[in-house]
């Protein structure tokens, strides 16, 4: 009798099991395989070959991009060079990126820079906002851009138990920001176990001086965030006042979150007490990586993976694909998706971020190259 129990729990285990393993192929769409969409005008950037994780573009054309992300588990072309921040001029004729300086003091050989995010001030101080996994651990760095000298200054390192596992940063302040820990455990092996049980743990953070929440949650795995465009000349608009409660706030101001293995983009409405609650969640057929937002238009731009499987078990003889979506009136009933760029991988593998200024495109990846577009 004991006996039989017990190999009813294993075959129930094992079912569970199984079923689990059935529905992570499924959140990677394991089995998926692309058309591809060419773009004419594309090259691939010079001083990008082992990822550009992610992209931010100040309103002037100075392109950002973070380079040489290293993740347990992730593929590496170099997985022995330090990452860094490179920057690019879009409104040269033809730009290059350039890697900038940073200030003494800041650990680079450990620096591992994954989301970014620049924020501007009234006295128009520039400020780079760096999610960093010095060896796998989990830091927001502030900098500030010296436009100047190509550099960047180190200003302060922000550690804190609510960031376990950060992926992504929306700054909306000189020290404020809304991060997402696309998982709940900082373990690694917690982290695999977390995704394969599919716990949907992983959250969205507000960060403040003053004050540090949990502002929304529930998400299989939050990866890139970004937020509707105004928020510059929304947040800060009185010196004296904290930056904290932006005033006057402009209507639509959303926070935008992709839920990476649910195929997800989440649209938050944001409260003045910076409290967030979902507006709507778009579906989509393709694990949605990070986010931008055109700020002339409104629209989203989303670098996207269409066979998760591909990008975490690297098989140099098929690799990874790529796939840009734009989204337009993602409010609306019927927002319009439309796949401006897809390839099998044979010229760029992995794209996790896609973002558009003044007609040009820039695509990064995980770990691949860069891809330079004008639309
Ligand atoms: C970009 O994609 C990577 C890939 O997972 C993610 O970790 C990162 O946070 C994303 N960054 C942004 C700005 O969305
Ligand atoms: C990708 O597509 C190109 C043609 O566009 C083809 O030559 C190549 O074999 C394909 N690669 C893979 C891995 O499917």
């Amino acid at each position: 009798m004991g006996r039989l129990v017990a190999v009813s729990v294993l075959g129930i285990a094992l079912a569970l099991l199984g079923e689990r393993l059935l529905a992570l192929r499924n959140r990677l769409k394991a089995s998926r395989e692309i058309e591809s969409v060419d773009l004419p005008n594309c090259h691939l950037i010079k001083g990008i070959e082992a990822g550009s994780e992610d992209i931010d573009i100040l309103p002037n054309g100075l392109a950002f991009f973070s380079v040489g992300l290293k993740c347990p588990g992730l593929h590496s072309f170099a997985p022995d060079k330090p990452g860094g921040i490179l920057m690019m001029d879009l409104k040269e004729e033809r730009p290059r990126a350039l890697e900038l300086r940073i200030s003494r003091g800041f650990d680079l050989a450990s620096f591992n820079p994954h989301g970014i995010s620049t924020f501007i001030d009234d006295d128009d101080t520039i400020y780079l906002f760096v999610v960093n996994h010095p060896e796998f651990k989990n830091t927001v760095e502030i900098f500030k851009f010296e436009e100047e000298e190509n550099s960047l200054l180190h200003l302060k390192t922000i550690r804190h138990e609510l960031l376990p596992s950060v992926n992504d940063v929306i700054a909306v302040g000189p020290a404020h920001f809304y991060a997402t820990n696309d998982h709940y455990f900082s373990d690694p092996f917690l982290k695999y176990l977390e995704t394969y049980l599919n716990l949907h743990w992983a959250n969205v953070i507000y960060y403040s001086p003053n004050e540090v929440k949990v502002v929304a949650d529930g998400f299989d795995s939050a990866n890139g965030i970004n937020i509707s465009p105004d928020k510059k000349s929304a947040l800060c608009a009185h010196p004296q006042t904290e930056c904290l409660l932006p005033y006057p706030l402009p209507p639509p101001w959303y926070i935008y979150v992709a839920d990476i293995l649910a195929h997800e983009i989440h649209v938050l409405d944001k409260h003045s007490n910076m409290n967030l609650t979902q507006l709507k969640v778009l579906q989509l057929d393709t694990l949605v990586d990070n986010l931008s937002v055109d700020p002339s238009s409104g629209d989203i731009w989303a670098g996207c993976h269409p066979n998760g499987q591909k990008v975490y078990v690297y098989d140099p003889n098929n690799p990874p694909s790529s796939e840009v979506l734009r989204i337009q009136n993602i409010l609306s009933e019927k927002p319009t998706v439309t796949t401006v760029y897809a390839n099998n991988g044979s010229v760029l593998q992995g794209s996790s971020v896609a973002s558009v200024y003044d007609g040009k495109l820039l695509i990064g990846t995980l770990y691949h190259r860069a891809l330079y577009c004008e639309l």
